[in-house]
């Protein structure tokens, strides 16, 4: 849509504009707009896209919901052709659109900070339509005086009925939520998940005395610190991994560390796994053999400095990647389908281990039960 708004943009612009930039103030007028706006429309709408997930988290899933990315390009597109009209209608002499540009400019920052700031959907919706009366009044006005200029201003008059129309949803379904979340993956707690083998079943590789604390004491901490961080915000009753995806701060650390360690413990086993035939194919083929896999990998979590994870990931083209993650950090907040994971946290390997990190590395890769990074694959 966006694309067809430019082609059909452009196309009004050819007719509309009879002369030729050419000198060097014609040209910064044409110029100056076009790269502010496009610079400003989006780096803003980039931090809108996140904040809309955050604070308003009925649009999570929604199907009525772009994708993300189509914020900072829908925005960016409005005011390059905001920005276009203004720098071609001063190179005509006419002030009128770029007093418009002006005008829209003020208004959608006031939008922006009833939407995001006050967090107030009604006065953003208010705004929303003033802004809508304003341009469509602008369009009736110059229509009877120069057609072209009131046609470079019809795409934008249909995207504001878009963006109305989306807040009008978000008001209406931040009225009928109240603080209450509208999608829910389910309506029970987050709860710590049963170890698939006996706590002593690891042993030597981890002892049943690093089990007991670092499944018993540290796991079970991010997950009840979780569930009491969450308790009466939107996060709540929303799946482990969409919490994870949106989160910042302390419900970010304390979530993310619950899923990783799901993950951690969920990837062992007291039985020696070989790779399925499928999975070794996509290790030699994306890293030349298992053995440079193994030799990655265990240097990788030998060589992360403090404390962290490395992963066996997956991109959105199924190619495997290692990817080391600092503290909480998780493949899910790169785009990444993250399939097992070593925690090198001291408290990972420091009762069996101390200091000795490399030893607790390479053991553990005797742990790892293969057939869950199969199945944890969206290309298996
Ligand atoms: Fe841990």
């Amino acid at each position: 849509m966006p694309a067809l708004f430019v082609l059909g943009y452009w196309l009004v612009l050819c007719i509309g504009c009879e002369e030729k930039v050419t000198d060097m103030k014609k040209f910064l007028a044409y110029f100056i707009p076009i790269v502010l706006t496009f610079v400003v429309g989006a780096l803003g709408s980039y931090i809108q896209g996140d904040a809309l997930r955050e604070w308003y988290p009925m649009l999570v899933k929604s199907p009525a919901t772009p994708p993300a990315v189509v914020f900072p390009i829908a925005w960016s597109v409005l005011y390059l052709l905001i920005g276009i009209s203004a720098g071609v209608m001063l190179v005509k002499g006419d002030m009128s659109v770029l007093r418009l540009w002006l005008l829209q400019l003020l208004l959608n920052f006031l939008w922006s900070v009833c939407f995001f700031a006050l967090r107030s959907p009604l006065m953003g919706l208010l705004v929303i339509l003033a802004l809508d009366v304003v341009v469509f009044a602008y369009i009736v006005y110059a229509s009877s005086r120069r057609p072209a200029a009131a046609w470079l201003f019809v795409p934008y008059m249909l995207w504001l009925i878009f963006a109305t129309y989306l807040n009008g949803y978000i008001y209406i379904n931040n009225q009928k939520s109240k603080n209450v979340i509208v999608l829910k993956t389910n309506d029970t707690k987050i709860s710590l998940p049963a170890l698939p083998y006996a706590v002593g079943a690891l042993a030597p590789v981890m002892s049943e005395e690093t089990i007991n604390y670092h499944y018993g004491k540290h796991f079970k901490a991010y997950i009840d610190n979780t569930n009491r961080l969450i308790a009466g915000t939107p996060y709540e009753g929303m799946g482990l991994e969409d919490i994870v995806k949106i989160s910042d701060g302390a419900i970010f650390n304390n979530a993310a560390q619950a899923l990783n360690h799901r993950i951690f413990f969920e990837g062992l086993t007291p039985v020696q796994k070989v790779m399925s035939e499928r999975l070794q194919n996509r290790i030699i083929s994306d890293f030349g053999s298992i053995e440079a896999f193994n030799r990655q990998f265990v240097d990788m979590a030998i060589g992360l400095f403090g404390s962290g994870w490395v992963w066996l990931a997956e991109d959105d083209n199924g190619r495997l990647l290692i990817v080391p993650t600092k503290d909480a950090d998780n493949p899910l907040r790169h785009h990444l389908n993250p399939l097992l994971c070593v925690d090198v946290w001291e408290h990972a390997y420091y009762l069996d281990y101390q200091n000795r990190r490399a030893d607790f590395v390479r053991e553990y890769m005797k742990l790892l039960d293969w057939d869950k990074a199969d199945a944890r694959s969206k290309y298996i």
